[in-house]
């Protein structure tokens, strides 16, 4: 029976990433898959979660499951990261919670519940999105309807066209957002423009759902929230998949957590319930370690602010990194490279062809998406000039 399978191709991220890790050339450079990396080029752990970390592993008794809900700590903690501690919502009780393994996990329960809810919902994506949302929401069974988001001549987003689109989302249906640092494009709502999705929201009946997988690596983290945030004041129900991969650093241990914001405590109650019989027949309990990290990061003062310190750190570095290339860009090849420094996060199109990214990674050994999507975090000084002059010679 297995032989009916037939290899299937790379993965159009860690394909690449893995065919740089292959590439004897001394010089090649990876661009790929979104991990923050630091001046060595190395993706490090911050040194709360190393804290937190060590004194887990004095204390820690037991490898017993969790809930399927995950570490209350760890659920109480995001929760407030993710709508701040004055939010309205969450004194209202109207909030809950289920840890998830990553912001995939919290994409796929989100996903579950919303085909629960409402099996016809139609899921809106941002043309274009992450390459994942896709199979991860369309496993379930839901239906997509796309609206026009980046524009590839401006470099910025079309917002009229955006909000031409949504007109078409009607109450039932899903908008997917991505609540900052836009992945693969880097460019943002401004907070008037998620204004006016509120509005849109709240005339046509839809719900938000946010994915929220770079909070803190844009501006900060209350500022990355603020969009999301807006929309939590104004509407009923909001879902969020929320990541500690990139903020924590905690990639590789699976951490996130889908946030329900409901109409009610009852409803949230009813949610969680869902959520959790939906993570039951999905993969039963979310894994301990990372969030266990994560909920004393988030509940010792001492270490929040050393995260915190930590992460402001790293976003500066992104946002310095974004105008070096800017810089390195327009010297070499001329044009106008602006946009790369406007931009959020860790992503930005360079504006190439996927013929143009494939000459750069069989020539030169640098490696970027085929949309020519680039990590910006992964670029350093050490090899800022020669992806410039690799960029120059395909241009
Ligand atoms: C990315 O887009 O590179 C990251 O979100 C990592 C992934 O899983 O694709």
């Amino acid at each position: 029976m297995l032989q009916m399978l037939e290899p299937l191709p790379a993965d159009p991220i860690l394909g690449l990433s893995a065919a740089c890790h292959a590439d004897p050339n001394p010089d090649k450079v990876d661009l790929t898959v979104g991990i923050y990396k630091n001046e060595k080029g190395e993706c490090p752990v911050f040194a709360a979660v190393q804290e937190a970390q060590q004194s887990l592993v004095n204390e820690e008794t037991s490898k017993a499951y969790l809930a399927a809900a995950g570490d209350g700590a760890f659920n109480q903690g995001i929760q407030k990261l993710v709508l701040g501690d004055g939010s309205g919502a969450l004194a209202d009780g109207r909030v809950t919670s289920i840890q998830t393994p990553g912001g995939c996990g919290a994409l796929r329960i989100g996903a579950e519940i919303v085909h629960a809810a409402a099996p016809n919902a139609k899921v809106w994506v941002s043309d274009p999105t992450w390459p994942v949302h896709g199979p991860l929401l369309g496993s379930v069974g839901l239906e997509f309807r796309s609206y026009r988001y980046y524009d590839y001549a401006t470099h910025g987003v079309n917002f009229d066209a955006m909000v031409s689109d949504l007109a078409g989302a009607q109450a039932g249906d899903i908008v997917l957002l991505h609540g900052c640092c836009h992945n693969p494009c880097g460019a943002d709502l401004s907070l008037e423009q998620w204004r006016v999705i509120a509005e849109l929201a709240e005339r046509q009946g839809f719900t938000p759902f946010v994915d929220f997988a770079y909070q803190g690596m844009g501006v900060g983290l209350d500022e990355d929230a603020a969009g999301l945030r807006l929309l939590v004041s104004r509407l009923p129900e909001v879902i969020v998949a929320s990541s500690c991969s990139k903020n924590l650093g905690l990639y590789r241990e699976r951490t996130g957590a889908a946030v329900f914001v409901c109409a009610d405590a009852a409803n949230a109650r009813a949610v969680l319930s869902q959520a959790q019989s939906a993570a039951r027949r999905v993969y039963s309990m979310p894994p301990a370690h990372g969030a266990l990290l994560a909920g004393r990061v988030f509940n010792d003062d001492v270490l929040g602010a050393l995260w915190r310190e930590e992460l402001s750190a790293v976003c500066e570095r992104i946002n310095g990194l974004r105008s070096s290339l800017r810089h390195a860009l327009e010297s070499r090849c001329g044009g106008n490279f602006a946009f790369i420094e406007t931009e959020k996060g860790m992503f930005s199109f360079l504006g190439l062809s996927a013929e143009q990214a494939q000459r750069l990674r069989n020539d030169y050994s640098v490696y970027m998406l085929d949309s020519s999507r680039i990590n910006v975090a992964g670029v350093n000084a050490g090899n800022l000039d020669y992806i410039a002059e690799a960029v120059s010679g395909v241009l």
